[in-house]
């Protein structure tokens, strides 16, 4: 059984479609103010793994808007909690390049190896309205095609988005040994 540490109970679930058996564990962990996803996971993990022996995993995502360069990526947690979507639309406002992606990164460590890495992207567009209440985070401005991310069944989502390719392309990789 995989121990998935995270506080998020929409990404918990997204996982457990894809790998069924998963254990939540919420015990929090070192967010560290870096550049890239990676550095952000490798670091949470040494510590996770430091405090729990067996499978474990964890995973950082960040939302990149093309217009806004790059941002909020790695400050997508802080810029959610402070201006929300109401403030991405906002910063959107004059621009006419809408182009955003979501990029996940998931680390997966036991005891006696080293962490592995694997990361998934879905690119997509900023709406101009928040649209549908699944999901959670960016989900209701976060389109692909005409469709929020907010309006899509679990199922639906699984089947695009970027946790769903960091995570399938480590069952793979777990299934493969
Ligand atoms: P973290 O990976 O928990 O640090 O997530 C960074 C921020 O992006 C948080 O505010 C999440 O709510 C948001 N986020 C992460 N994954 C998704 C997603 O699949 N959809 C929408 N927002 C997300």
């Amino acid at each position: 059984m995989i121990n998935f540490v995270t506080s998020n109970k929409g990404k918990f679930a997204e996982a457990q479609a894809i790998f069924g058996d998963l254990a939540q564990k919420d015990i929090g962990y070192t967010e560290i103010q870096a550049d890239t996803l990676e550095e952000v996971a490798i670091f949470g993990m040494k510590e996770v793994a430091a405090r729990l022996p067996g499978p474990v995993m964890l995973e950082d995502a960040g939302l990149f808007v093309e217009a806004l360069n790059g941002f909020p990526g790695v400050y997508s947690a802080y810029v959610q909690k402070t201006i929300g979507n109401a403030g991405i639309l906002r910063l959107m406002e004059c621009q006419e390049n809408r182009k955003a992606y979501f990029k996940s990164v998931v680390a997966y460590s036991e005891p006696g190896m080293d962490a592995v890495m694997f990361s998934g992207e879905v690119h997509g567009q900023i709406g101009f309205e928040p649209r549908g209440k699944k999901g959670f985070g960016y989900d209701p401005i976060f389109y692909v095609g005409d469709v929020s991310l907010a309006e899509m069944d679990l199922e639906n989502k699984n089947q695009i988005s970027h946790r769903a390719g960091s995570m399938r392309a480590l069952k793979k990789w777990l299934d493969s040994r």
